[in-house]
C-alpha cells in the first residue's frame, strides 16, 4: 500500500461524514430539525481526524516530500491545498463557536452551525476531488516506491505521537455511527482504492 492510497482511503471516510452532515443540514433547512449531536460529533471528527490527523499527514509528511522533490509549497497545487486546509479550519472554528448556543435552542446559532458545516462540506468535497485526481497522481509520479514506503512509516508516527494509540479507531467508529444514522452507504470494499496494492501485503485490511 502506497502513502497516497492511505490518504485516498481516509478521504472515503471523510466523505461519509460529509454526506451525513449534508443530510443533517438538509433536515434543518427542510423542517428546522436541528441535530446538535451530529453536528457536534462531526465537528470533533473534522477537527481531529480530518484536520489534525489527515491534514497533518499531508502537510507534515507528503507535501514536505513533494517539496523535497522540487514541487514548490508556495503557489501551484500544494499552495492551493494548504490554503483550502485553512479555509476548512475556519469553518470548524465557526461550528465550535456556535454549537453550545445552538444546542440550547438559539436559532441564530443553529443557522450559523449549519452554514459553517455546509461550507466545510463544500470546501472539502472539492478539495478531496483535486487531491485524488491531480495532486496524488502527481505524487505517484515523482515519488519512488521506497519513498512512498518511508512516508507510510512516517504516517504511523503521526498516528502514534500526534494522535495517540486508539484515536484513529475512535474516529472511524464516530464516522460509522453518523453515516449509519443518516443512511450513508458503506465504503465499497471492492473499490479500486481499497483493492490497490493490498495483494502485495499480508494482513491488509480496508477500514
Ligand atoms: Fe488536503
Ligand atoms: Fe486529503
Amino acid at each position: 500500500m502506497k502513502a497516497t492510497d492511505i490518504l485516498r482511503q481516509e478521504h472515503k471516510v471523510i466523505e461519509r461524514v460529509i454526506a451525513a452532515v449534508n443530510k443533517a443540514a438538509d433536515a434543518f433547512t427542510r423542517e428546522r430539525n436541528f441535530d446538535g449531536d451530529t453536528f457536534e460529533k462531526a465537528a470533533d471528527f473534522f477537527r481531529n481526524f480530518t484536520d489534525k490527523c489527515h491534514h497533518g499527514k499531508e502537510e507534515d509528511v507528503l507535501f514536505k516530500a513533494l517539496e523535497a522533490r522540487g514541487v514548490p509549497s508556495e503557489g501551484g497545487p500544494v499552495g492551493v491545498m494548504l490554503m483550502e486546509h485553512d479555509m476548512g479550519r475556519e469553518q470548524i472554528r465557526g461550528i465550535f463557536a456556535n454549537i453550545e448556543a445552538a444546542k440550547e435552542e438559539d436559532g441564530g446559532a443553529q443557522i450559523r452551525v449549519v452554514d459553517h458545516a455546509r461550507r466545510f462540506a463544500m470546501i472539502l468535497t472539492d478539495h478531496i476531488f483535486k487531491e485524488n485526481n491531480i495532486l496524488f497522481n502527481m505524487a505517484d509520479e515523482v515519488l519512488t516506491d521506497e519513498e512512498q514506503q518511508d512516508l507510510v512509516h512516517r504516517f504511523t508516527l503521526v498516528e502514534v505521537h500526534d494522535m495517540g494509540a486508539g484515536t484513529h479507531e475512535k474516529y472511524l467508529a464516530i464516522a460509522n455511527e453518523l453515516a449509519e444514522k443518516y443512511g450513508v452507504p458503506e465504503i465499497d470494499a471492492h473499490d479500486p482504492v481499497f483493492a490497490g496494492g493490498c495483494h502485495h501485503h499480508r494482513g491488509c485490511h480496508g477500514h
